[in-house]
This record gives structure tokens, sequence and C-alpha cells, in this order.
């Protein structure tokens, strides 16, 4: 009688539960499609215009009080990407809108409008305080190129694709940065198969057609790998299995290994995962030169000597890390305190662009001393949206001081009164004023190596903890599911993730 009584009990609260998360997302669904009504702030305000919509300048976006402000975001792409899910777009684990926020429903939800320019910026002219901008997308107005005079500016233009200048780079690889990068590449995986799949095919062909080739063992290039061999063991090698014995992936690294920013431990974890996944890790190995099917790399040999190799390829990604934007290059330039820097736009601790006095930089395109990652660079937009709505509090709270002193002069009668407020807005103030510089906190470093498993360098009770494994690629799941944008991000992204388990990848070519 007791232990059903325990059972019943157990089911009603599983219930509620149920109940209550159910309850919970519809009333955020809800929310979500009935925004309040916005208002239009106050023409004399500040301008502040924000470049880019990634990870730096959402984060700020999110955080700002935007009524203190007038604001302007550009940015050639209308949406806000969730990158450490991009990989998994490439193979259709899930599906590339389901990792997009729209630009537009995120300023929605703010209490002040903001104006958005889908553009590049071209140029920044820090004397006269005014951006270019020029509409590069494929449909153009009549107007497409103007200026933009600005109070303050916020440079987050992330960064571009390195490719060292190494040639073939740029005709014949795909990348992976942006949405469009990872339907280049899905469509290609598919490609390479249908066409390795063709009647009288030779066996040397379907050998390189089904030789897919990432250059750089960085996160970018193993979470790739990793994934591309979960779709060929999946579900290609089920689909098309005449080809499967010619399919191979294989790592090109530089360094003596992958992985370089995690620890020891995880790195030896992530080789020899990826060797029992049958991926190819070839370390010491630089590619040197790129042909629309071979790549050419010198490999540093245990003795020290050198050796030239060909590589036939399939599909090539490549994938080396951050290059400096034209915009920001052409910034460097106009202004002598930057002359040294080569890597980015130097900002203080607070992250003003050295040499200006109204212009700073967050994300990859900034050099603040942290690895250019989406943690940073969204601890970075958090301070800066803190700091703006402190120093319009600021700015509000003085201009109220002056008024009550104004006030005070003239009538004696109401005089203790305003002594009163002005004393705790001073208070207010100094508490305000006292605004610590930047310090970046880092919360450990997660990465999807394949074959349902994970590694994980994350701050444990004042220490370090390093794991690998299944349970970290649960705790890998659930930690991006809850860093998604948004309720409809994270509900299309769990949908994704069991419906291609239960029906697996669709391997159609679009
Ligand atoms: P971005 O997010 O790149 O945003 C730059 C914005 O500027 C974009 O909206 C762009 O369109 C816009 N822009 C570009 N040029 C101009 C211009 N001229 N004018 C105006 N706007 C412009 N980091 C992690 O911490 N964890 C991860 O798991 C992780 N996974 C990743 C996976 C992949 C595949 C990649 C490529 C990166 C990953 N990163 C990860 C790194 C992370 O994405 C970047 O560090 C982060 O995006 C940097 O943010 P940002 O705001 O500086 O730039
Ligand atoms: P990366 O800079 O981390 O790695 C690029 C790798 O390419 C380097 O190891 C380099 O030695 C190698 N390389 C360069 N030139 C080469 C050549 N010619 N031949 C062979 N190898 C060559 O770049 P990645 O992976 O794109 O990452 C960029 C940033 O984004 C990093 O800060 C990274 O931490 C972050 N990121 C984080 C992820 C995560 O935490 N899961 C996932 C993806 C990116």
């Amino acid at each position: 009688g007791r232990l059903r009584k325990t059972f019943r009990w157990m089911w009603r609260l599983t219930y509620l539960s149920f109940g209550g998360l159910a309850g919970y997302t519809f009333y955020i669904i809800y929310q979500d499609r009935h925004p309040e009504p916005q208002y239009e702030p106050d023409p004399s305000k500040k301008t502040l215009v924000i470049l880019g919509t990634g990870w730096g300048s959402v984060a700020l976006l999110k955080k700002l009080d935007t009524e203190n402000y007038n604001v302007i975001v550009v940015s050639p792409r209308n949406y806000f990407l969730f990158t450490p899910l991009l990989p998994s777009c490439t193979t259709g684990t899930i599906e590339h809108r389901s990792i997009m926020e729209p630009i537009r429903a995120i300023l929605r939800h703010k209490t002040a409008a903001v104006k958005f320019y889908e553009a590049e910026a071209s140029s920044i002219d820090p004397d006269r305080k005014v951006i270019k901008i020029v509409d590069n997308s494929e449909v153009k107005g009549a107007t497409s190129e103007t200026e933009i005079p600005y109070d303050m500016l916020v440079i987050g233009v992330g960064a571009e694709n390195a490719t060292f200048g190494i040639p073939g780079v740029r005709e014949h690889s795909c990348f992976l940065k942006e949405i469009g990068d990872a339907q280049r590449i899905r469509k290609k995986i598919m490609d390479c198969v249908e066409t390795a799949a063709f009647k009288g095919q030779s066996g040397d062909e379907v050998g390189r057609l089904m030789h897919m080739v990432v250059v750089g063992g960085g996160p970018t290039g193993v979470e790739f790998a990793g994934e591309l061999q979960d779709f060929f063991d999946e579900d290609i090698k089920k689909l098309v299995p005449e080809i499967s014995s010619h399919f191979k992936v294989t790592v090109i690294e530089a360094l003596p290994n992958v992985l370089p920013s995690f620890s020891k431990q995880l790195i030896d974890y992530t080789e020899n995962t990826l060797r029992e996944e049958k991926i190819d890790i070839k370390t010491k190995t630089v590619v040197k030169n790129v042909t629309s099917n071979t790549v050419e790399a010198e490999i540093t040999r245990p003795d020290g000597t050198k050796e030239r190799v060909v590589i036939p390829y399939g599909l090539l990604v490549w994938a080396t890390g951050n290059a400096v934007r034209p915009i920001v290059t052409d910034l460097v330039s106009r202004i002598a305190a930057q002359k040294d820097s080569r890597r980015g736009l130097a900002v203080n601790e607070y992250l003003v662009v050295q040499g200006t006095r109204d212009i700073w930089a967050i994300g990859d395109c900034a050099v603040a001393g942290y690895a250019p990652t989406a943690q940073v660079a969204s601890q970075e937009g958090n301070f800066l949206g803190r700091l703006f709505n402190n120093m319009a509090k600021t700015e509000n709270h003085e201009a109220r001081i002056q008024e009550l002193s104004s006030k005070m002069n003239l009538q004696a009668g109401n005089s203790a009164e305003a002594a009163h407020e002005i004393e705790a807005l001073e208070k207010k103030l100094r508490k305000i004023k006292d605004i610590k510089p930047f310090r970046y906190s880092h919360q450990g470093s997660l990465a999807y190596i394949g074959s349902e498993k994970a590694v994980a360098d994350v701050s444990w009770w004042n220490g370090n903890l390093a794991t690998g494994g299944s349970l970290t690629y649960l705790f890998w799941r659930s930690a991006y599911l809850s860093m998604c944008f948004s309720t409809r991000n994270r509900v299309l992204v769990t949908l994704d993730w069991l419906k291609s388990k239960a029906f697996g990848r669709d391997v159609s070519r679009e």
C-alpha cells in the first residue's frame, strides 16, 4: 500500500513538472509573439552605431537599455548565428535555420526602437565621426551607398578566414564560418558521393572523390571531421554501400598535435578517438599549395627531414583560423597609436580602441589579450552594454543634480528637499562611476569529436576538470542547448536532433 502511494505521488509530481514546463514554454512563446509596443527614442540623445550582428554585438544589444541612445545596427547579415552548432549543419544533423535568429526579432523586443541597416560598413572616418555603408546584397535600390554619423561607435565585425596567401585556397576549398559555407559543404559531400557512385567510375577516381580533407586541426576542423565521419557511418554507408570502402576523412595540422588550446590529456584522448573512428590525422604537415583536386603539403618526419606529398581530394574544408577584415585594417592604418596592431584593433581595459575616444571594439576584431571565441565576444558585449547603461545613467543624474542646484539657488523654500535628493543622487553616482575594467572569466572549452563523444576543459571548484567521452557529450548537448539564443532555437535544435536520430540525416542534394 505504501509503495503504491509513493508511486502515485511520483506520477503526480511528474505530471505537474511536465505541465509546468509546457506551460512555461507556451508563456515564453506567447510573450515572444506579442511584444510590448515600442517607442522612438528622444532624437536629442547620442547616436550609438553598432557594427555586426555576431556574438559580441548581440550580447551588447541584449544588455543595452535602448531608450538612452539612438541605436543604429549595421551588418551584412540580418541574423545572429549560433556558431558552435554550425559544424552539425554541414551534414544535416541540424537544419541551418534552427541556429539563426533574425536580428529584426531581437530588436523588436527592446523597449525603444533600434534602426537596422543590412549593409557592410566599408570605411570609418574617426576624424569626421562618420562611417560609410554599402548594400552589397543581390537586390539593390537606387541608393545603395551612404554615410552615417555617430557619436559613439562599437566595432564587432568579427574576422575573416585565414588563407596565409596559400595559392588555390580561395578558389578550391570550402570554409566553415557562415551559414552559406555549411550549405555549400552539405551539397558538396553528397555531390562527391553521387559522382563516386556514377556508372563506370574508376577505382582511383572513387578514392579521390570519397577523400574528404580538412586543413586545420583546431576545434573547427576537429568538430567538422567528427560530424562528417558520423554522417558516413550512420547514413551514407547504409544508403550507398557500394562506395563505402573508399570513404576517408583526413585532418591535416601544421603543429605536432590537434586542438592545441586543450589540455594534453584531452589532446591524446581526441587523437585516439579520431583514430578509432578511422580518421587519418596528419600532424606536422603544412599545406603549401591547393589545386582543383589535390593539396600539396610538406611533412616533417620524426628525424627532422621534410617530404613533399600530393594528396588527392574530393572535398576540401579549410579551417586554419582567423584573419583581419579589410575594414579593420583600414581603420588601423588611420590611427597612429595602432601602428603595431597586426591581429586586430588594440583596445584598452574598457575596450576603447587605443588612440580614439568614442570607438570601442569587441570580439574577434579586438585585441584584448584573449582567444577569439564566442565566450570572450559575448562577455565583452555584455560589459559594454552595462558600461553604456551606466554612462547614460550618469549623464541623467548629473543633469538632474544641475537642475536641482539651480532651483535651490532660486527658491530657498524647497532647498531641504532638493538637497536630500541631490545627496541621494550623488550616492548613486559614486556607485555607478565605480565601474571596474573588463575582465574575462573563462567558463571552459567544449568540443564534439564524433561518435557521440565530446571533450571538455571546464573550471570546477577553483580547479580545472578535463573530461572526455559519452557523458561529456550529453553535457555538450545540454550546454549548447541552454546557450541557444531563443526558445524557438532551442525547440528547433531539439527537434532536429530527434529527427536525425529517428529517420537518419537527409541525403538529398538540394
Ligand atoms: P561574429 O560572430 O563573426 O560576428 C561578426 C558580425 O559582423 C557578423 O554579423 C558579420 O556579418 C558582421 N560584419 C562583417 N563585416 C562587417 C562590416 N564590414 N560591417 C558591418 N558588419 C560586418 N567559440 C566558442 O567560444 N565556442 C564554440 O563552441 C565555438 N564554435 C565555433 C564553431 C565554428 C564553426 C566557428 C567558425 C567559430 C566558433 N567559435 C566558437 C568562435 C566564435 O564563433 C567567434 O569567436 C565569435 O563568432 C566571435 O564573435 P564576433 O561578434 O567577434 O564576430
Ligand atoms: P584555430 O586557429 O584554432 O586552428 C587552426 C589550426 O590550423 C591551427 O592549429 C594551425 O596550426 C593550423 N594551420 C594553419 N595553417 C595551416 C596549414 N597551412 N596547414 C596545416 N595546418 C595549418 O582555428 P579554428 O579551429 O577555426 O578556431 C578559431 C577560433 O574559434 C579559436 O579561438 C577556437 O577556440 C574557436 N572555436 C572554438 C570551438 C569550441 O570551443 N568548440 C569550435 C570552433 C572554434
